[in-house]
């Protein structure tokens, strides 16, 4: 079983180091040709659902599809439907603003940005890792939890990514971690991933320490996430690290995530830090969220 996740991925990473480097020109060549979707949001009042409750109905020849915004296993499959619905329809600006305020908070520093090595988490099928490739990084490793999301990659963003990882960052071996962290990134970023039951605090965490112990991380979360009443898991955790001594904030911007599918703008803070020093693994437990 072991043997053959081992050859899987040496056989995916195989496949990423032929795919060829222009990602620009293989995604405008296909994105040309992409088809549009028939996707409908459904009609009346759906202010009511959850971010991670709303859907859309695909029509297809064989009738018509209920898909959950958080099927991205059904999303990613069909080439272009990720990007009509999120970016298209319902004006998705996190990928671009997320990287401008990075590039602010490096800015700030020696540092140059188009020389980090980024490690991108729950990056799906590589919207982010282009926005950053636009903006001249040249290092980048995707870490996703779901194989749609890589084969996506590949099919739609060749090349992108030096490496892209299939895994559960709540569970990784210990070979695995030394591996990724054999990267020696020294920037985490992760967007549109965070909070509504996607990664974890455990994962979030993992990510963090698998960067080097001083590096920049840049991230958006939901503005309820600050907001004191809002006692999730998640938002205490962002909390309590934004406010320790393991997070240095450089920048922080309020700015439209998206639009909802009524219409109604969804407002996010972009984040970006400075870690200073690796986050204990007893940090969940002793702040109580283990
Ligand atoms: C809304 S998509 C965002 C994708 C991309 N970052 C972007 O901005 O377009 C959220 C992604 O997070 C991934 N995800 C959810 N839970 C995860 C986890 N525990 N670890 C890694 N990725 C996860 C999902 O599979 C999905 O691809």
């Amino acid at each position: 079983m072991r043997v053959v996740a081992l050859k899987e991925h040496a056989r995916r990473l195989l496949k990423l180091a032929q795919s060829p480097p222009n990602h620009k020109f293989a995604r405008q060549s296909k994105g040309s040709m992409q088809k549009r979707h028939r996707i409908q949001f459904p009609k009346g009042e759906t202010s009511h659902l959850d971010q991670n409750e709303a859907y859309f109905f695909l029509q297809e020849d064989s009738g018509q599809r209920k898909i959950l915004f958080h099927d991205y296993d059904e999303i990613y499959k069909l080439p272009g439907l990720y990007e009509q619905i999120f970016y298209d329809r319902l004006k998705c600006t996190s990928p671009g603003k997320v990287t401008s305020i990075l590039e602010a908070a490096v800015r700030q520093s020696q540092d140059n940005l188009s020389e980090l090595r980024i490690l991108d988490l729950g990056a799906g099928n590589g919207m982010m890792g282009e926005a950053l490739k636009n903006h001249g990084v040249s290092r980048l490793i995707g870490v996703d939890i779901i194989p749609e999301a890589y084969d996506a990659t590949i099919r739609d963003r060749p090349g992108m990514y030096d490496a892209y990882y299939v895994e559960d960052f709540t569970r990784l071996t210990e070979e695995k971690r030394e591996e990724i962290r054999s990267w020696q990134c020294d920037c985490m970023v992760t967007v549109a991933a965070l909070g509504f039951g996607d990664i974890p605090p455990k994962a979030f965490i993992e990510a963090m320490n698998s960067v080097k112990s001083e590096a920049w991380v840049a991230f958006n979360i939901k503005e309820t996430f600050f907001d004191r009443q809002d006692d999730s898991g998640f938002s205490r955790m962002i909390r309590e690290l934004i406010f320790s001594d393991y997070l240095d904030v450089y920048y922080i911007e309020r700015y439209r995530h998206r639009l909802s599918i009524d219409g109604v703008p969804l407002y996010y803070f972009a984040i970006a830090c400075r870690k200073t020093s690796d986050i204990p693994d007893e940090f969940l437990e002793l702040k109580g969220m283990a």
